[in-house]
């Protein structure tokens, strides 16, 4: 559906990440986690065709409509809440007008003449379309949303300008909801949340019915809405499968390894002569040897044949 292939990006000359070749399908729920400044939101904003990369590419299957929130800066103003959120529906809206006054005309026209059949063939037509759209449901809709992400009734029809950042930035939420894209991007959406709008998104995102990409630092909102964890960790892309809870145990399990049989080289901490860590040692092996591969990246690939089915999916691109 969208997917990054061999992609790499860098801020001067800083590399985010390279090598990186990730795959989003229809209904995937996955979790962008990583330090900060790894490039996270960077990698949203590719997917949200809002940054480009420096290597590789992306491809976007036909039929894509990406929905993108920033992590903030978002301002709207000139119009009340919800006719913000109504304007999501502008195609609904107007079919709604046109039905008005197509209703107008037959009342005027002679129910036996051929304009009239002419205009009654036409409202049929357009609230057909407008019932399949759920044009009836749309303010009930918006109701619930903004009831969820805790906007109270009273505050419906203030001005958005009237509302501090944290609550613009749930407004802009609300709306993408409601425009429920088949791919929804949103870069740490519970930031501006209290407790129980956080609650209540995260009982919608688990039965939302596409895919979607989200940031968080939130472990406990991860476990229960994704089922994959993206994590740019040493300028990589790592795919693990399953919520924050499986990623954790999963990464434990890889760390745990031993570097290599040499025990000068063994564990993760710095080397206490040298200062050197576990990377230095390994990218001042590879400068000798392109292909060299710790032993723990060995016995890791060796083992994620064996847990393949749904455990572990190997960091693409790595190690080579
Ligand atoms: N507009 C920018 N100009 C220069 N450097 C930037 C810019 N945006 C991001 N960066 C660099 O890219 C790194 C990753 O940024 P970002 O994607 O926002 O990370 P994250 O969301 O993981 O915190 C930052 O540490 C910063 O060095
Ligand atoms: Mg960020």
């Amino acid at each position: 559906m969208i997917q990054l292939n061999s992609a790499g990006r860098r801020y001067g000359h800083k590399l985010l990440f390279d090598g990186a070749d990730l795959l989003i399908t229809p209904r995937d729920r996955v979790g962008l986690v990583g330090a900060n400044g790894t490039g996270k939101s960077t990698v949203l904003k590719i997917l949200a065709d809002q940054e480009t990369l420096d290597y590789g590419s992306v491809s976007v299957a036909k039929g894509i409509s990406a929905g993108y929130l920033p992590q903030d800066g978002l301002t709207l103003s000139g119009r009340t809440v919800f006719a913000e959120c109504l304007s999501v529906f502008s195609r609904l809206s107007n079919l709604e007008k046109e039905m008005e006054q197509l209703t107008s005309s037959m009342a005027e026209l002679d129910h036996t003449s051929p304009e009239y059949n002419q205009v009654a063939d036409r409202y049929h037509r357009i609230e057909h379309e407008f019932r399949t759209h759920d044009g009836y449901a749309i303010e009930a809709q918006v109701g619930a949303v903004l009831s969820g992400l805790g906007f109270r009734t009273e505050d419906w029809h203030r001005q958005t300008e009237e509302f501090s950042g944290g609550w613009q930035m749930r407004i802009a939420l609300a709306k993408l909801l409601l425009q429920k894209p088949n791919l929804l991007l949103l870069d740490e959406p519970t930031n501006h949340l209290d407790l129980e709008s956080r609650n209540w998104l995260e009982e919608y995102l688990s039965n939302y019915p596409y895919a979607f990409v989200l940031i968080s630092h939130d472990r406990y909102f991860l476990d229960v809405t994704v089922n994959r964890i993206v994590e740019i960790w040493n300028k990589k892309i790592w795919i693990y499968s399953g919520n924050y809870e499986k990623y954790l145990s999963q990464k434990s399990f890889y760390q745990s390894l031993p570097l290599s049989s040499d025990k000068s080289q063994a564990g993760t901490e710095p080397d206490q002569r040298t200062g050197e860590d576990r990377e230095d040692r390994i990218a001042g092996r590879r400068k000798d040897d392109p292909f060299f591969l710790p032993a723990a990246e060995a016995e890791w690939q060796a083992g994620c044949r064996v847990l393949r089915c749904g455990e572990v999916i190997r960091p693409e691109g790595s190690f080579s």
